[in-house]
Order: structure tokens, then C-alpha cells, then sequence
């Protein structure tokens, strides 16, 4: 079933100039890019983002960083896209979690710094598409 997802390359990832590499295991996994953008975001939108952990205690140094500087917000499309991605991406910690093989395993050492975000069901898929994209 074909479907779309959220994808985030972060700021820690824009400046470590992974981007290519990013998209390339997205493209070489058979998914597409339906629309992508290079932005800084606002905290309004990055807030409401990641609102589900509004009460965790990361939640004021994950917005910090996210608005940090530009990052790549990118619809994927493609069947079964977003359990698809969020196996490429490895789990969260990207050393007790994330595999090598994965985007995290292979390039990433701290929870805060993971490089990418996918969405984590359909309908967070829905809400964050409609939150980045909204045309
Ligand atoms: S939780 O607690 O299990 O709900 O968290 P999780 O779903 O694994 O992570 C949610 C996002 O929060 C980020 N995160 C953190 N940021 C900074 N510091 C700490 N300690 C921390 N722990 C988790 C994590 O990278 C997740 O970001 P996304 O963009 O959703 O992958």
C-alpha cells in the first residue's frame, strides 16, 4: 500500500553535509521524493511538531536544536514508506538502539544529534505532513 511519510534531516545532519547520503539510501530503498524543502524553522511549527513530548524534560533542548539552523523536510512516498524509513533510520539512540547498516547506526553517537526523524504511525504521518506542508 503506497503511502507518505515524514522525513527530517536535522540540523546536525545539514551541517555534517549528510543530506546525499540521506537520500540516496532513501532513493536506493525504492522509495520517492514527493516534495522537499530546505528551512529554518519557526518554533511555533517545531513546537507543535514534537507536541506529543511537550512534558518530557528534553522537550526545551529538542526545540533549541531543531530551530538551530536549516534543516531538510522531505514527503516520501511509497509502499509501506513509513515503517520503511523508520527502518532506515535505526532506532532512536543511535548506539544502544540503531544498527550499523542504519542511518543513525552507521553516522550518529548521541540521542539529541540523531540526524533524521520519520513519522511514527499514519496518522502522525497525516498530522506532521499537514504541519510542513501544507500545500
Ligand atoms: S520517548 O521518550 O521514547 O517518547 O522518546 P522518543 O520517541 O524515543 O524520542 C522522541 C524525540 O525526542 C528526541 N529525544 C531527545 N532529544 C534530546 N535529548 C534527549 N534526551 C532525547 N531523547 C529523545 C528523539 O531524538 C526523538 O526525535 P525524533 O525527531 O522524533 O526522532
Amino acid at each position: 500500500m503506497s503511502e507518505r511519510t515524514l522525513v527530517l534531516v536535522k540540523p546536525d545532519g545539514v551541517k555534517r553535509g549528510l543530506v546525499g547520503e540521506v537520500i540516496s539510501r532513501i532513493e536506493r530503498k525504492g522509495l520517492t521524493l514527493a516534495q522537499l524543502e530546505l528551512r529554518t524553522v519557526e518554533r511555533s511549527v517545531a513546537e507543535e511538531h514534537y507536541a506529543e513530548h511537550k512534558d518530557k524534560p528534553f522537550f526545551g533542548e529538542l526545540v533549541d536544536f531543531i530551530t538551530s539552523g536549516p534543516l531538510v523536510a522531505i514527503a516520501v512516498e511509497g509502499t509501506r514508506a513509513i515503517s520503511a524509513f523508520r527502518q532506515l533510520a535505526g532506532g532512536t539512540d543511535p548506539v544502544e538502539k540503531a544498527t550499523p547498516g542504519t542511518i543513525r547506526g552507521d553516522f550518529a553517537l548521541e540521542v539529541q544529534y540523531n540526524l533524521v526523524h520519520g513519522s511514527d504511525s499514519a496518522e502522525s504521518a497525516e498530522r506532521e505532513l499537514k504541519l510542513w506542508f501544507p500545500n
